[in-house]
C-alpha cells in the first residue's frame, strides 16, 4: 500500500470518526431545542459586525440577543443602527451573566479571540469565531478539545470553501479535466485596514488576515498542506491608524508561502498590505485571477477573490484549449455568511461543509510560515481535515 493511500484512509476514518461526534453534539442541539431560534450573542461590534449582524438578521432561525464591546458605545451604535432586539455589554463577563444565549460570535481584534472563545466555551456556549480561533495552533486545538469534551461546537472563518465556485473548481479537479496537478499560486491583498491597530501589532499580520482566505481554498481543493516554506517581511514600518495614531509596525505585511501537499503538488501564496488594488478594499468587479491551478492535462482560474468570487476560467484538451467561463452565478454566497451557516445547520441538526480542523490546519500553516521565515526551516505540519470538502 503507498504512503498516499493509507493517508487517504487515515483522512477518510479521522473524517468518520470527527463526523460522529460533531453529529452527536449537533443533535443534543436540534433535539432539545424544539421550534425555538438559535440565540447568539456578538462580541466586537466594529467594522466586521456591520456585515455579520444584517447577515444574522435574514435568518429566521437565529435571533441576536446579546451586543458587547468592550468600547460600549459601539454595542449600543449596533442596537440601534440595525435595530436588533438586544441587550448591550461592556465585556465578556457581563454578557454572561446576563441573557442566556447558545453561540457566541467572535469578531474582536484577533489577537483576544483566543481568551474570549475559551471563557465561552468554559460557560458552556457554542463558538463561531472570525479568524483566527486562537493565537497558536496548540492553543486552538486544546479549544476545540474542551468544545468535544463538552458537546460544545467551535467554528472558524472563513467560509470561502461555501461558495459555488469553490465548488466547482474541487468537482472539476476531481472529474480529472486537468490531469496531474502539479502547481498552483493564490493572492490577495489591499493597502491594509486603517481604522485598528491590531492588524499591525503581534499576533496580527496579513496572513491571519488576508492569506488565511487562499490557505484555506488551497487546501481545501489540493488537500492537507505537509510541510510550509515561508518568507515574510515588514515593508511599510509605521502606519496611522484611526484608534492609536501613528503606530510601529510589529506583524508582517508582505508574506509568500509554499505549501507542499500530497502526490509532490506545490501552491504558493502571496499576501500583503502594501497591494494597490484599484476595485478597493470590497473588491466587488475585481476579475484577478487569484488562484491559479496548473494541471498536465488543462488550467483552472478563479475570478476574483475567494471570498468574493465571479467565475472560473478552465482550458483544457477537452476544451480545445478554448478558455472557458464556467460558474458566474454567486447562488447567495456571501464572505460574511459563515456564522449564519453553521447556526442554521446546528438548528437544523445538519452537518455544514465548513469544518472546525480545516480552520485549524490553516492556523498550523500561519505558525509555520511564520517559524520558517524566521529560521530558514521547511516546517512540517501535523494537523489534516476531513478531505476532500465537496
Ligand atoms: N473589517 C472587515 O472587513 C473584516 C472582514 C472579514 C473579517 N474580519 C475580521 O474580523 C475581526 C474584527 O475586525 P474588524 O475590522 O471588525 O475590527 P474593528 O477594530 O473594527 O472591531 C473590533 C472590535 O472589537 C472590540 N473589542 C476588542 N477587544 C474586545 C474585548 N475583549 N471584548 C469586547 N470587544 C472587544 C473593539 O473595541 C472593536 O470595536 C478580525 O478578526 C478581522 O480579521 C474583518
Amino acid at each position: 500500500m503507498s504512503t498516499d493511500i493509507s493517508r487517504k484512509k487515515f483522512l477518510q476514518y479521522t473524517a468518520a470518526a470527527g463526523a460522529a461526534v460533531l453529529l452527536s453534539s449537533l443533535e443534543s442541539f436540534a433535539s432539545g431545542n424544539g421550534d425555538k431560534k438559535l440565540r447568539v450573542a456578538i462580541i466586537g461590534c466594529g467594522s466586521v459586525s456591520g456585515s455579520y449582524i444584517p447577515k444574522l438578521q435574514t435568518s429566521d432561525m437565529i435571533e441576536i440577543v446579546s451586543l458587547c464591546d468592550i468600547k460600549y458605545e459601539r454595542a449600543l451604535e449596533r442596537k440601534k443602527t440595525f435595530n436588533v432586539n438586544a441587550e448591550t455589554y461592556h465585556n465578556i463577563d457581563e454578557m454572561l451573566k446576563g441573557v442566556p444565549f447558545d453561540m457566541m460570535i467572535t469578531l474582536t481584534d484577533m489577537q483576544v479571540h483566543e481568551g474570549l472563545n475559551r471563557k465561552a466555551l468554559m460557560a458552556t456556549k457554542h463558538v463561531w469565531s472570525e479568524k483566527p480561533m486562537a493565537n497558536t495552533y496548540a492553543a486552538g486545538k486544546e479549544l476545540l478539545d474542551l468544545a468535544r469534551s463538552k458537546k460544545l461546537r467551535l467554528w472558524g472563518a472563513p467560509a470561502v470553501v461555501n461558495s459555488p465556485q469553490f465548488e466547482f473548481m474541487s468537482k472539476k479537479i476531481q472529474s480529472g479535466e486537468l490531469g496531474k496537478l502539479s502547481s498552483a499560486h493564490c493572492q490577495y491583498g489591499h493597502t491594509g485596514p486603517t481604522w485598528s491597530a491590531f492588524f499591525y501589532e503581534k499576533g496580527g499580520g496579513s496572513m491571519p488576515d488576508l492569506g488565511v482566505y487562499n490557505m484555506a481554498t488551497i487546501t481545501g481543493l489540493f488537500g492537507p498542506a505537509r510541510s510550509i516554506m515561508a518568507m515574510t517581511s515588514i515593508v511599510t514600518k509605521e502606519r496611522t491608524v484611526d484608534d492609536k495614531g501613528k503606530i510601529k509596525v510589529e506583524a508582517e505585511d508582505n508574506a509568500h508561502i509554499l505549501l507542499e501537499h500530497d502526490n509532490n503538488i506545490i501552491s504558493h501564496v502571496m499576501c500583503g498590505f502594501n497591494f494597490y488594488d484599484r476595485f478597493g478594499h470590497q473588491a466587488k468587479d475585481q476579475m484577478l485571477h487569484s488562484i491559479q491551478i496548473y494541471g498536465s492535462e488543462g488550467n483552472m482560474r478563479l475570478l476574483g477573490y475567494d471570498w468574493e468570487t465571479n467565475g472560473v476560467t478552465v482550458d483544457s484538451l477537452k476544451t480545445d484549449g478554448k478558455e472557458m467561463l464556467y460558474s458566474t452565478d454567486k447562488g447567495g454566497y456571501q464572505w460574511q455568511e459563515g456564522a449564519k451557516v453553521v447556526g442554521e445547520s446546528m438548528h437544523k441538526g445538519i452537518e455544514p461543509r465548513i469544518n472546525v480542523e480545516h480552520a485549524l490546519h490553516v492556523l498550523e500553516i500561519i505558525e509555520a510560515a511564520r517559524k520558517s521565515s524566521a529560521s530558514g526551516m521547511k516546517i512540517k505540519l501535523k494537523s489534516k481535515f476531513p478531505w476532500p470538502m465537496v
